[in-house]
């Protein structure tokens, strides 16, 4: 890092990489209990470089370390370790980084992978492992869940020859594994379907306009909907081999709705206003309509990412501003109706998991704070039927990660279960477990465990059940 900019996506003490790898069988509950009929897996996945970087750091550039939490019997087991990439590998055998971050000139990194492919970013569930993601399309990673062993790279009995993208997902109800693929070379997207044992089942490519820089894509029961949002690369900057990313607000968003198991013929393209979305919280059918609620950024090119330093613009990117939305995707009619559901800054959504791609009423959103790194200081429990709202905040200084759903032993309603999170208290620079009781959300946590180290900030997480683990 260049001397003279402090980058607190690397300094502070709530984002700064941990060192070690560490497992510890049983924490100190510090307030409360941990319900016994809550049994599985809290996992997040996030950045953690290994090694200090050559140049400027971007956060997104970080070695993937999974923090996992085990509950079973009101007891609770912590363990963290890195995936183990090609490209962490190929770092540990050189004993130093060899690729420079997406801030720096990237014809540095070695020809044969030139960006560094890391699987930081997401963790799903999907045949008996977790899979690590990665946003920028890559390698998707098999995990132990019990032991965050890194099994290696995941290809569908040999089927995958395209890379993966982050949030590509995992329909609980029927194990099968959906997923996209984007890049900068015609048709620019790749969209299919991989069997709940694990093979290749469908594939087809998705043509777009051009490269596209899609972060997320929905499914309902039949349906995927995969994305085209004005926000993207430069295209004649792409050509020389740099980056630099423009809102084309002239453009409008485009929703590809095509059958699960559809030919790229048959997808049908929905248009809406302009925008950039991170995160769909959930979609499904109803009647004629394909419904989608997401977190819309009405302006995802902040006003002073045009000028400063690169780390000025990074910081500038990184400060979400996006509110919960409704699309309705008419497929008689081919129109849309959109509208914005709450004026609440809230982002990275988690719902019960297993309601993914059916009718749903709850999402849980981490509140933003208005800081100037990226930080989540509360959780809000949005009811998008009744547009009803249950917010708890984490106190001064305490900072939470993407929360999960875990639903209760034998649940038998959407909301019948917990949502667990990590938080950090920057003062005490301590790192705890919360567990809130969905229900009651706003009566507090129900039980705080003491994890035995910092956990900084991260990506994404997810909940598997104790019972799929075995
Ligand atoms: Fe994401």
């Amino acid at each position: 890092m260049l001397e003279t900019e402090f980058n607190p996506y690397l300094s502070a003490k709530l984002f700064a990489p941990v060192e070690k790898e560490i497992a510890v069988d049983v924490l100190e509950v510090i307030e409360g209990e941990v319900p016994k009929d809550l049994w599985g897996s809290y996992v997040r996945n996030g950045p953690n470089p290994k090694y200090a970087p050559t140049g400027r750091y971007h956060w997104f550039d970080g070695d993937a370390m999974l923090h996992a939490v085990h509950i079973e019997n009101g007891k609770v087991s912590y363990r963290n370790r890195y995936i183990q990439t090609n490209a962490f590998q190929r770092e540990a055998a050189h004993g130093g980084p060899i690729w420079v971050g997406r801030m720096e000139d990237m014809s540095r990194n070695p020809g044969d992978e030139p960006l560094k492919d890391t699987a930081n970013t997401d963790v799903v569930f999907h045949n008996n492992n977790l899979l690590a993601m990665w946003y920028m399309s890559g390698k998707p990673y098999r995990v132990n869940p019990r032991t965050l062993e890194t099994v290696g790279p995941e290809d569908f009995a040999g089927m995958l020859k395209n890379k993966i993208s982050a949030h590509s997902k995992v329909d609980e109800n029927t194990g099968e594994f959906l997923f996209f693929d984007y890049g900068i070379v015609h048709p620019y997207m790749i969209y299919g379907v991989a069997s709940a044992d694990g093979k290749l089942a469908h594939c087809v490519p998705i043509e777009l306009p051009g490269p596209r820089l899609p972060h997320d894509m929905a499914i309902t029961q039949n349906y995927s909907i995969l994305m085209d949002l004005p926000l993207f690369n430069d295209p004649v900057a792409i050509q020389k081999g740099r980056y630099k990313v423009n809102f084309y607000r002239d453009l409008p968003s485009r929703f590809g709705i095509i059958p699960r198991f559809g030919a790229s013929e048959s997808i049908r393209w929905f248009e809406a206003e302009p925008c950039y979305i991170y995160h769909v919280c959930n979609a499904w059918e109803e009647g004629d309509e394909i419904v989608m609620i997401a977190c819309r950024v009405a302006e995802p090119c902040p006003p002073s990412a045009g000028g400063g330093g690169p780390i000025e613009r990074m910081l500038a990117f990184l400060k979400l501003n996006a509110q919960l939305h409704c699309y309705r995707f008419n497929m008689k009619t081919g129109s849309v109706k959109e509208g914005q559901l709450d004026d609440m800054n809230t982002e990275f959504p988690t719902i019960n998991l297993g309601y993914m791609g059916r009718p749903s009423r709850y999402t849980y959103n981490v509140h933003i704070a208005s800081t100037d790194t990226l930080r989540f200081d509360g959780l809000v429990k949005f009811d998008t039927q009744s547009g009803r709202y249950d917010k708890q905040m984490f106190g001064p200084g305490r900072y939470g990660s993407e929360a999960a759903f875990a639903p209760r032993l034998h649940s038998k309603t959407e909301d019948d279960g917990y949502l667990v999170t990590y938080v950090h208290d920057e003062r005490e620079d301590k790192s705890e477990l919360l567990i809130i009781d969905a229900q009651n959300f706003t009566d507090g946590p129900i039980a705080r465990v003491r994890i035995p180290q910092r956990i900084p900030m991260g990506f994404h997480a997810t909940w598997v059940h104790g019972d799929r683990m075995r």
